[in-house]
């Protein structure tokens, strides 16, 4: 019995996708557990390149069940375009299961969304991706939510669906928006209720029988630790918990299946959307690993602030979210860079810190302390060993996992699935 969960550790794009695809090869179920179609994640093999973000990234693995679970928030129109795109690339042959708990995004959320991002200041807007997560959580949390289960009943899909139209309608109008109209909606998402009914289930009771069964189970964490709406730099945050911790209760699960977390990190820091990041920096380098890593959102295609590797940050998520294994990611795109900068701590007023301060103006105020580490100029994209690595490479995955106390069990020199090295087989 394996319960390994993957998760960002930074602020989201750190590559788990890729990791989980990769891992996905040795598992019996892949579940996504929290956020929608906000997450992008990239897959890319055979020549192929594929963005993900609903779908679980063991799609490609025919064996693999995968699970939407019951923590995610569901845009039924984008799960059915998703399924388009991958049926289209020839992926016809997988099993998919969705939450019949899952909470359901209308087209008003993402009118929500927009709205309540336009009527913030410059500096207030959290640069959500537009994608109606925010309102349809807030809908979970204030019990008025459209789950699954009710999405695919059309009587009570309809009931909820009038009450919904009538409470945004009021709001949208005092703002000068456009309504509604309740049967427009209801007819076109009756068809997209009608289309996916065939995979809703209870995956609670699928999950806890997977686990009974002994087989091997991978989790999908979908944006990054930071991002958390606990842990992270709130209010710039999404409103999901990321963690390994949310997963019991995303999925249905005992915490007591959860035997390894991998947190993903890049072997930089990026963020994308608003809020300070201690480690930006925004130089010819910076221009350089944009350029080399392709930093550009997958799913709003807005480019990525680029910044240190921070220590700080990844000590912050192995405390909130618990990590066994590091898994290094675009390790390739330093290449090249005379001098590499770690944070290992930061100033606040003065005084040094290890902690990532609750208020936003206190951790503005956070200066980063770096340690200065000499890079390396070979190509390492076709790297297969830790040990055929350069030493200054070999120097600086060893320094990461010192600060962070975490041991790599995995690193990656390229996009490509090919492009990964295991140092730790975590599946077996
Ligand atoms: P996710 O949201 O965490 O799944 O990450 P994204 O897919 O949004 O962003 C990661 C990007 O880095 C994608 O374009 C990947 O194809 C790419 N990528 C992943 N690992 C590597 C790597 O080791 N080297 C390079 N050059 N690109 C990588
Ligand atoms: P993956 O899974 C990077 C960011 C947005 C914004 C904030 C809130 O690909 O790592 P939201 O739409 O969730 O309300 O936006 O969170 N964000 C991400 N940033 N990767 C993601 O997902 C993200 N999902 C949300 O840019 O700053
Ligand atoms: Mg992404």
């Amino acid at each position: 019995m394996k319960g390994v969960v993957v998760v960002g550790t930074q602020w989201g794009d750190e590559g788990k996708g890729k990791v989980t695809d990769f891992l996905a090869e040795q598992a019996d179920v892949v579940v996504r557990f929290q956020g929608g179609n906000n997450a992008g994640h990239t897959i890319v093999f055979d020549g192929e390149k594929y963005a993900l973000h609903l779908i679980p990234s063991g799609i490609f693995r025919e064996d693999a069940i995968n699970i939407l679970a019951n923590g995610m928030v569901i845009n039924p129109k984008a799960a059915l375009e998703e399924l388009k795109m991958l049926q289209q690339g020839g992926i016809t042959n997988f099993q998919l299961a969705i939450s019949d708990r899952a909470h359901v995004v209308m087209p008003y959320h993402i009118e929500m969304d927009a709205l309540l991002e336009d009527i913030k200041s410059p500096e207030k807007k959290v640069g959500t991706t537009k994608k109606g997560i925010g309102p349809t959580y807030t809908d979970k949390y204030s019990r008025m939510g459209i789950r699954v289960c009710d999405f695919v009943n059309k009587t009570v899909f309809y009931d909820k669906l009038k009450d919904h139209v009538a409470f945004y309608n009021t709001v949208f109008q005092a703002f000068g928006k456009e309504s509604f109209d309740v049967q427009k909606i209801y007819e076109e998402y009756c068809d997209y209720a009608e289309a996916l009914k065939p995979y809703v289930t209870d995956t609670g009771l699928l999950l806890n029988k997977a686990f009974e069964d002994n087989k091997k189970v991978l989790f999908e964490g979908a944006q990054g630790a930071l991002l958390c709406i606990d842990h992270g730099t709130y209010p710039y945050v999404t409103s999901s918990s990321p963690t390994a911790a949310s997963v019991p209760l995303n999925t249905g699960v005992s915490p007591q299946y959860i035997t390894d977390v991998i947190g993903v990190t890049k072997a930089y820091s990026t963020r994308v959307g608003s809020g300070y990041f201690a480690t930006e920096f925004d130089d010819d380098i910076a221009h350089q690993i944009r350029e080399v890593g392709h930093e550009y959102g997958t799913t709003t295609g807005r480019p990525r602030r680029i910044g240190w590797l921070d220590t700080v940050v990844l000590r912050h998520t192995k405390r909130v979210s618990g990590l066994t294994g590091l898994s290094v990611m675009l390790l390739d795109v330093l290449t090249g860079i005379d001098t590499l900068h770690i944070c290992t701590e930061y100033e606040l007023d003065g005084q040094h810190i290890d902690y990532i301060p609750a208020s936003i103006d206190d951790f503005s105020r956070c200066k980063p302390i770096y340690i200065s580490v000499s890079g390396w100029k070979e190509d390492i994209t076709k790297t297969t060993l830790f040990s055929d690595l350069p030493d200054n490479a070999q120097h600086y995955l060893n320094v990461i996992s010192e600060l962070v106390g975490v041991p790599i069990v995995m690193f990656s020199v390229g996009p490509d699935r090919t492009q990964t090295v295991v140092l730790e087989d975590i599946m077996k």
